[in-house]
């Protein structure tokens, strides 16, 4: 696997090629980043992975000093998954002068669900990939479904700006008690760990309840909300939206069977986990 920082020797590197499938990551490489590396497999060749944590699409009071940096473990499950080329730029690299063009999603995607607690967060999503992309020019780029409203958002740009790469999105990939894996996991302390996997259960029964035919949506969501505060979480929303725009469905979606999603985010100590099931 071939280690590189720069854009232009990138470029150089990747001249040719026409089936790229690309992954970027910010690292902190779990089985479910390697599962996303195994789809990029079976759409493309050569596969490009990134590892950038990438300023831009964290608040002034996040993570970005403290989210786990692991590259040397990360470069050796690459290695391991037949990764062709590693771009692992340097802040100098991708950001040579001060970003100061950047994609603002429109507000009726981006401000809503994670938008409205994390401002600004999809711009910086939207700023780097639309860049990452740019630099390896991939036919195909892998998501992963745990960032639901990002696929979403990284998939209508890429639509919007006519980009030549296939957005494919792969499902979540999960713990065997149903903890979506995720980087931020590596916070959660033991207890926590183990009460963790309520998330996914609250989801469960969100989704189980809309199938049974309970139509009262923000009564399903605000008891699903307290079941998660009483056991100490702090959610920031749990929420029933329509799949195809993320916005709240109305009687007749209903009515209609129109796909839905459950979407939630929730503080269990000081770690924010995200998660959501299709309905
Ligand atoms: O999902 C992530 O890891 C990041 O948001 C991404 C897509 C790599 C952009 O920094």
């Amino acid at each position: 696997m071939k280690i590189i920082s720069s854009i232009d020797e990138l470029r150089d590197q990747l001249r040719g090629q026409l089936r790229t499938a690309f992954v970027p990551t910010m690292g902190n490489l779990h089985e479910g980043h390697l599962s996303l590396m195994r789809l990029a497999r079976r759409h493309g060749d050569p596969i490009v992975a990134s590892i950038f944590v990438n300023r831009l699409q964290f608040g002034p009071n996040e993570d970005f000093d403290k989210y786990p940096r692991t590259f040397q473990a990360d470069v050796d499950k690459l290695e391991k998954e037949g990764v062709y080329v590693l771009f692992a730029p340097t802040e100098k690299d991708l950001y040579p002068e001060p970003q100061e063009f950047r994609v603002r999603p429109p507000d009726d995607l981006g401000d809503i669900l994670e938008g409205e607690f994390r401002p600004g967060f999809f711009a910086g999503v939207t700023t780097v990939v639309l860049k990452l992309l740019s630099c390896v020019q991939p036919s195909v780029a892998v998501f992963g479904k745990k960032d639901y409203q990002q696929l979403m958002i990284v998939h209508n740009m890429c639509k919007q700006f006519a980009l030549p790469t296939k957005i494919i999105a792969a499902e979540t990939y999960r713990a065997e008690d149903g903890l979506a894996l995720s980087s931020r996991n590596v916070y959660l302390s033991s207890q926590e760990r183990a009460e963790a996997p309520v998330l996914f259960q609250t989801l469960n029964a969100v989704s189980n309840a809309v199938r049974d035919g309970h139509s009262l949506l923000p009564d399903l969501e605000r008891n699903a909300m307290r079941t998660l505060a009483d056991r100490g979480w702090q959610p920031d929303y749990v929420s029933i939206r329509k799949r195809v725009n993320l916005l709240p469905p109305s009687a007749d979606d209903l009515v209609q069977g129109t796909p839905l999603v459950v979407l939630t985010a929730a503080k269990l100590g000081g770690t924010r986990l995200i998660d959501n099931l299709e309905i």
